[in-house]
């Protein structure tokens, strides 16, 4: 197995993004060389890297904008490597249109996109984001009923599994 060099970027405010893109990390350093960056700290570039994996929370629509931009900046270079996108959102059946409105079309990303899931919890929140975090729950399970489709009124929940998948995809590259 060649050992991958996998670098590992997230744009996390609430914390969900951060807890996938460790998983992730986890799920892949006991054989591999993860470098693990959050957009706080200064991001480096893909060049130096096997694999690369952007994990993003969505907020108002948009992904966080210093992923967008790094992603519009090395568009190319991302396109040429196995790249992934990972979303983590509040309301998962938006998830195609995430990724059909926040990623430039001529992005490839040979490894896919992943709904990382999310959460909707107001006790773990403070001011602007606990109170847009109600409502939007509040929209969720007042949803009409009459619906058939009941994903619609599940509040979603992280989804690890959906990570542990894009591990396996990542693990199987090392073996080819
Ligand atoms: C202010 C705010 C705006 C949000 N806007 C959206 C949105 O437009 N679409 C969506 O699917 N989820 C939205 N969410 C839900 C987040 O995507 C969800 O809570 C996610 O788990 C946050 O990830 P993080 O903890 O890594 O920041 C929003 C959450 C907050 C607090």
């Amino acid at each position: 197995m060649k050992k991958q060099k996998i670098l590992i970027l997230y744009a996390t405010r609430n914390g969900a993004t951060k807890y996938c893109a460790e998983l992730l990390s986890k799920k892949l350093d006991t054989v591999h060389e993860v470098t693990l960056v959050s957009t706080k700290d200064a991001l480096p570039s893909p060049e130096e890297f096997d694999v690369v994996v952007i994990a993003s929370s969505i907020r108002m629509g948009k992904m966080n904008k210093t992923l967008k931009k790094y992603i519009k900046e090395h568009k190319v270079a991302l396109s040429a490597l196995p790249t992934a996108v990972g979303f983590c959102c509040g309301l998962p059946r938006l998830f195609e249109e995430y990724v059909e409105t926040q990623l430039p079309k001529d992005l490839v990303c040979s490894l896919g996109h992943h709904l990382f899931g999310g959460e909707l919890k107001p006790e773990k929140l403070h001011g602007m984001d606990k109170l847009f975090v109600k409502m939007a729950r509040n929209s969720i399970q007042t949803q009409d009923f009459e619906q058939s489709n009941a994903d619609l009124h599940d509040l979603p929940e992280l989804l690890p599994e959906n990570v542990a998948l894009l591990a396996d995809k990542i693990k199987q590259l090392a073996l080819e």
